[in-house]
């Protein structure tokens, strides 16, 4: 049976961490769902890993839906989240509704949105329509060219601040899962203790309550991989199940927290966050 929020909520609550990894087709689907990978996130990152870009702008709505298809047709049991990409939410909650929708439509169990308290409004729609939302906040890929680079987020003390702000202003319209991007770990850890979503780290926190990670980077096919990226294919099992054995290795090391170490994460460049009564 597939999993859902609820088993998520309660697998947290037994004291074990959420794996997270992107997936674009069936095949490795079904190795991951069968590795026990709790989520499986169609990333707008295909732009990128899979069809070769720069960055990930040129992804469609219709791309998305197709690789969640994919999936769906290769895991029977993980919990399937997917990208709103760059363009289908930010005319405001109508259009997210409308593209939210074909996503569900092909699959998906929860749609992702990159951004802040801007699309606390867009969010309560999605929520108030029976789509969970996950949002996305720190470095945000889709801002690339505004941001001159992918850069780490939240260095700055007031940017930090901006960060949580953003992250309480998502809770706040219904957002249930929240994956924080590349900020110094005391701003991801800021945002885990000042929010209760299901926050996902990637180059966070290890006080995340999950990890996700890019399907080619964890396989080591990433070119100068990000300081987050650990690759589970150094040391896999040559029995011929490597892909399986790293993925397995990584499920395992998140669920315990071995993962991410102090070597996947950016250092204190902001002071502590303070508590922020958003
Ligand atoms: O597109 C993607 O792969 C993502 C993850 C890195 C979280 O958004
Ligand atoms: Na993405």
């Amino acid at each position: 049976m597939r999993s859902t929020l609820t088993a998520l909520r309660k697998k947290l609550a037994a004291g074990r961490k959420l794996s997270m990894l992107t997936c674009y087709d069936a095949s490795f689907a079904r190795v991951f769902d069968e590795a026990g990978v709790d989520c499986l996130l169609v990333g707008d990152s295909l732009g990128m890993v899979v069809q070769g870009r720069d960055s990930t702008l040129p992804v469609t709505v219709a791309d998305i839906a197709y690789h969640v298809a994919c999936l769906q047709r290769g895991s029977p049991r993980a919990f399937l989240l997917a990208d709103l990409p760059f363009g289908s939410y930010q005319e405001g909650p109508t259009q997210a509704l409308r593209n939210a929708v074909t996503l569900m439509q092909a699959g998906a169990q929860m749609v992702k949105v990159e951004g802040g308290a801007e699309l606390a409004p867009t969010v309560e729609l999605l929520v108030r329509s029976g789509i969970p939302v996950c949002g996305h906040v720190g470095l945000l890929p889709s801002h690339v060219h505004a941001l001159g680079g992918f850069r780490v987020q939240g260095k700055a003390q007031a940017e930090a601040e901006r960060i949580v702000v953003d992250a309480q202003a998502l809770e706040a319209a219904g957002a249930a899962m929240l994956v924080i991007e590349a900020v110094p770990e005391p701003v991801g850890r800021a945002v885990c203790e000042q929010t209760s979503l299901i926050t996902i780290g990637i180059g966070a926190s290890p006080a995340c309550d999950g990890q996700v990670l890019v399907l080619h980077d964890m396989l080591g096919v990433t070119a100068s991989p990000a300081k987050f990226v650990k690759n589970y294919m150094a040391g896999a099992s040559t029995r011929g199940d490597a892909v399986a054995d790293a993925v397995r290795r990584y499920v395992e090391e998140v669920a315990s927290g071995a993962f991410p170490g102090p070597e996947h994460v950016y250092g204190a460049a902001a002071e502590a966050v303070p508590r922020i009564y958003g």
